[in-house]
């Protein structure tokens, strides 16, 4: 990844952070609890939000963005640890997590029906799965023009996919998908699974 998206990742966020991400982030995490793993956890946005988790471990493959979160372990209420690691190739033995984060990273794994079987793998049966995602809209124009630009901004925004159908692939790793909140019209998720 480009060394600019890590450095300038929080502050091209901010504005939508603070107010409607930051609410969506906080009230998606209060349900996150047991052993959590976040899957491309970046600057650590969510890592002051976590409440109710006995233990966080959050894996980012990028080096400066693991750099850039450490602050917030420093600062959060409950015990966060951050590896090096692709979801592609979890470094955990099968059923290890009660529960699995995944926020705005979907889009930026290079292969992702692979991240979402290991996903799979190491969370318990009946273990929870919560995402939220952008994802390509089903509007003839609009999905379109996702498609046309995705090329371009993977090359600008380190590898994200503006056009990926997150819910269907979530459906076809197998999760259950137990409730699906829309946003923007659409255009972002909230996505509440479960292994079984
Ligand atoms: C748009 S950022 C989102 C960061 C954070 N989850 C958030 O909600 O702000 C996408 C993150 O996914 C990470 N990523 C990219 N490829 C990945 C992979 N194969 N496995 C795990 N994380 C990956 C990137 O390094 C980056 O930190």
């Amino acid at each position: 990844m480009s060394k600019l998206v890590p450095k300038f990742y929080d502050l091209i966020m901010a504005p939508i952070e603070k107010n409607r991400f930051k609410r969506v982030r906080s009230g998606l995490l209060s349900h996150a609890t047991g052993h959590v793993l976040e899957i491309g956890s970046g600057t650590g946005v969510n890592f002051p939000l976590y409440q109710n988790a006995q233990s966080v471990t959050a894996i980012e493959p990028d080096e400066t963005m693991k750099e850039r979160s450490m602050e917030k372990v420093f600062n959060s209420k409950v015990p966060i640890e951050v590896r090096l690691a692709y979801a592609e190739n979890l470094p955990f033995v099968e059923n290890q997590f009660d529960c699995i984060v995944v926020t705005l990273a979907l889009c930026t794994i290079q292969d992702v029906n692979h991240a979402l079987s290991e996903a799979r793998r190491v969370v318990k049966p009946g273990g929870q799965v919560m995402f939220f995602e952008h994802v390509r809209l089903n509007h003839s124009i609009v999905g379109k023009v996702q498609d046309v630009l995705t090329p371009f901004w993977k090359k600008v925004a380190g590898g994200c996919h503006l056009n990926r159908n997150s819910l269907t692939l979530i459906k076809e790793a197998g999760f259950e998908v137990v409730e699906v909140e829309r946003m923007y019209k659409g255009l972002f998720l909230v996505i509440k699974a479960k292994n079984f």
